[in-house]
């Protein structure tokens, strides 16, 4: 039976949640469908090895994905992305461009996110090693009217991937 394809886009600090909450959905709906990760840390290894951190860097790394994830949609394919996806303006062209895309806001406080630290990188960026650190000194722009926001400083990982299994449900997608 043909299924129609459908985009989790998950945006939001590094450290927020993005990745574990892609794993976890993507455990859940490997089971009966085919369902393919795009995450940002995976990507950046391969297809955008060639790009760095500049607003330009990154703009061109997620239009990247937005292209192979339009192909994967429209051949019935779910595509979990985890990117930061910093700027409004890129995931307005994501939306644009990809079917059946649900924008999901992983929100947390920074403080948090500075705390958590799973990589170690903010607080290298804290001290100034690494440069144009989104939240330090590099922007995020929130999303003003995502799909769904998920705060994972208050959900667990459980309840967030439930709120965005409920989200593709309602909207017709699962
Ligand atoms: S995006 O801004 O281009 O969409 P992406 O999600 O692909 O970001 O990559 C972010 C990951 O790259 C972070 O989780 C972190 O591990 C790593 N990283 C390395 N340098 C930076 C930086 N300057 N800003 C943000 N993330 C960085």
């Amino acid at each position: 039976m043909k299924r129609n394809g459908f985009c989790i886009w998950l945006t939001g600090l590094s450290g927020a949640g993005k990745t574990t909450i892609s794993k976890k959905l993507i455990e859940y709906l490997k089971e009966d469908r085919f369902i393919e990760a795009m995450d940002g840390d995976e990507i950046r290894k391969g297809l955008s090895r060639d790009l760095g951190f500049s607003k330009a860097d990154r703009n061109e790394h997620n239009r990247r994905v937005i292209f192979c994830t339009k192909l994967l949609v429209r051949n019935g394919v779910i595509v979990n992305v985890a990117l930061i996806s910093p700027y409004r303006e890129t995931r307005a062209y994501a939306k644009e461009e990809i079917p059946n895309m649900i924008e999901v806001f992983v929100k947390a406080p920074l403080e948090t996110c500075i705390e958590r630290d799973p990589k170690g990188l903010y607080e290298k960026a804290l001290a100034g090693e690494i440069k144009q650190f989104t939240g330090i000194d590099d922007p995020y722009e929130e999303p003003l009217e995502p799909d769904l926001i998920v705060e994972t400083h208050k959900e667990t990982v459980e309840e967030s991937v439930q709120k965005i299994l409920d989200k593709a449900k309602e909207l017709g997608y699962l």
